[in-house]
């Protein structure tokens, strides 16, 4: 390894963020209710141009009223290229309570549009004394915001996660799919009679796993569109908890239970682990580096790998 250290990320758990409309505020008790890690009010694309002033009350309302329990609170604010998203940070910076853990910022394009939201956000702190500074989160969703994806996740200390928004991303890359996230017909490989489905969803997330790992930011997994295909929804999220992302987005409170059961390491997969960890103090007890278990090869390198799992299951049992 380099002789820098990895960062490590936020030491929290975000194996499902649950989003609703800031334009819906039926649905925040119902929100807060949820078995979600991250609850994310929004007050871009769920929101319609004629309700952004309405939402934008309903969410600084809602961040005092309701109670929100240890979740983590987090608001969508709208997008650089709009005419909204000034407006959504000054007022949720100053007028929103301190129980406001984080904002959002959608369609990052490259580590400038963060330096840009940093400095008002800090200007705004600073008027206001704010106590306990606000994290971002970014959703990574375009041509852009994939080839400048590592200057992003390095832009500012305040960054925390980061998301793979499927559809806007498949927009922006001119791909041939209205789907959000999940298998696409199209996308696969004939061998002989048979067909075998590909994930062209896989390189952008492992692009942003890799950022992510480099900057000690969580990588995070976005909406699965089809809120009825809860095994297609499985089969996505557990494709990216093996490529090293925490969690996944729900858009429909149905999504959460499955979110938190793909990623909540499995009492076989802790215990498999925890067995490893053992055998190689066996193994360092007899001053050998690598040795066998359950047939197979484990080394120092299993070490590190046994640790990611119990540290995950240690992180999110308390
Ligand atoms: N969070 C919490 N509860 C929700 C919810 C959400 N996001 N969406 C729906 N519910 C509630 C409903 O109020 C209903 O509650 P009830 O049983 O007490 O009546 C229940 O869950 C079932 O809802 P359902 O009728 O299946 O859905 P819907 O038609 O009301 O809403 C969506 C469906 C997709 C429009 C809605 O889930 C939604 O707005 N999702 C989030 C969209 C979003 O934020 N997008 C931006 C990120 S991509
Ligand atoms: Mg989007």
């Amino acid at each position: 390894m380099s002789f820098r250290i990895q960062p490590t990320p936020p030491a929290r758990p975000n194996r499902c963020q649950l989003f609703g409309p800031g334009s819906r505020p039926a649905i925040f008790e119902k929100m807060a209710a949820s078995a979600a890690d991250v609850i994310n009010l929004d007050l871009e694309d769920s929101v319609a141009p004629s309700d952004k002033d309405q939402a934008r009350q309903n969410v600084i309302e809602a961040i005092s009223a309701v109670d929100w329990g240890t979740k983590t609170l987090s608001v969508r604010i709208n997008g650089l290229d709009t005419p909204f998203w000034y407006r959504d940070v000054i007022d949720l910076l100053e007028q929103a309570s301190d129980r406001l853990d984080q904002i959002m910022i959608p369609k990052v394009g490259c580590a400038a549009d963060l330096y840009a939201v940093d400095a008002l956000v800090t200007a705004i702190e600073r008027a206001k004394g704010r106590s306990n500074p606000i994290a971002f989160e970014v959703i990574i969703e375009s041509a852009a915001g994939i080839a400048h994806v590592e200057e992003i996740a390095a832009a500012t200390p305040r960054l925390q996660a980061m998301s793979l928004g499927a559809a806007d991303f498949a927009a922006s890359m001119g791909m041939q799919t209205t789907g959000i996230g999940g298998t696409q017909e199209n996308y696969y490989m004939q061998h002989g009679e048979s067909r075998h489905y590909s994930d062209p969803w896989h390189w952008a997330q492992a692009a942003i796993v890799a950022a992510c790992r480099t900057h000690g930011v969580l990588p995070v997994d976005g909406p699965f569109g089809d809120f009825s295909d809860g095994e297609g929804f499985r089969a996505q999220a557990r494709r990216s908890a093996t490529l090293g992302m925490v969690g996944k987005w729900a858009i429909h409170p149905k999504q959460v239970a499955l979110a938190n059961e793909v990623f909540t390491p499995s009492e076989d997969a802790v215990t498999e682990a925890r067995e490893i960890l053992q055998a190689m103090e066996d193994a360092k007890a007899r001053g050998e580096g690598a040795t066998v278990y359950k047939g197979r090869l484990v080394d120092i390198a299993s070490i590190k790998q046994a640790e990611v799992i119990v540290r995950q299951s240690e992180m999110i049992a308390g």
